[in-house]
């Protein structure tokens, strides 16, 4: 069976076509930019843009960077504050005429990682971190979703949230070398794991591409693999959310 999957991020949309029996993409990846701002009808837009480009007529699985109850977004952390209290499932759906999934984009990263990728079969808890623009947090408790964790929203020394501090843009945004912000990731993976004893921790979003990087720097004594999927965890893992 194929799904549009699609990977709404705070600087690029992405979107593939998934076999999700499989986990693997039968479509090339194509990506639009995030509109400036992030407002809801200019992102829907691109959203619109992107199921037109595949000439997509199915169901279609969404992450999406906010808290997400029942489809609507509860957050703001990288997209625009207007966000908050609209019904991102209904938005897409009436933009494309096409049935939508929509559930945080880092839960749907990990759905990917849990069903086919580093975490498949991993008992216990399990929590996907997607490092890029913000910091996304999906958690798994023996394979199953418990949805909307938000441990880059927690403050941190002088920094609203911790993801102001460690995210890549954060990394981009103060010029530092991979060896500088590995010691912020690393004191944020040792918060994650003070406050949630994870028995693994997987690395998604940009920067597990660039894991080789960072990873002498990480001293937390809890495994920490990437998601194997490169960037590619939550194209996947909307795809799964429409089942
Ligand atoms: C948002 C999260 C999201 C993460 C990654 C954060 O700013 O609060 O909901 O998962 O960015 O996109």
């Amino acid at each position: 069976m194929e799904i549009l999957g699609i990977d709404v991020g705070g600087t690029g949309i992405k979107g593939a076509i998934v076999d999700v029996t499989t986990g693997k993409l039968v479509s090339e990846r194509f990506r639009v930019k995030t509109p400036k701002g992030a407002k809801p009808a200019d992102v829907a837009d691109e959203v619109a843009e992107l199921v037109n480009h595949f000439n997509w007529k199915g169901k279609v699985g969404c992450g999406f960077p906010a808290i997400i109850t029942h489809g609507v977004a509860r957050s703001a952390g990288n997209i625009h504050k207007s966000w908050i209290g609209t019904n991102v499932t209904e938005l897409f759906q009436q933009r494309t005429g096409l049935e939508f999934k929509v559930r945080n984009d880092a839960d749907a990263a990990g759905l990917a990682a849990v069903t086919f990728g580093a975490g498949k079969d991993v008992k216990g808890l399990v929590i996907m971190i997607t490092v890029g623009t913000g910091i996304g947090s999906g958690v798994f408790y023996n394979g199953v979703l418990i949805p909307n964790f938000e441990i880059g929203a927690i403050p941190y020394k002088d920094y609203k949230r911790v993801e102001h501090y460690a995210s890549d843009s954060a990394r981009k945004r103060d010029k530092l070398t991979y060896e500088e912000w590995g010691k912020r990731f690393n004191k944020f993976l040792k918060l994650t794991v003070f406050l949630f004893s994870p028995d693994m921790i997987i690395i998604g979003g940009g920067a597990s591409k660039k894991i080789d990087k960072f990873k002498d720097l990480i001293t937390i004594d809890v495994p920490i693999v990437p998601s194997q999927f490169e960037n590619e965890a939550g194209i996947i893992g909307a795809a799964l959310l429409a089942l």
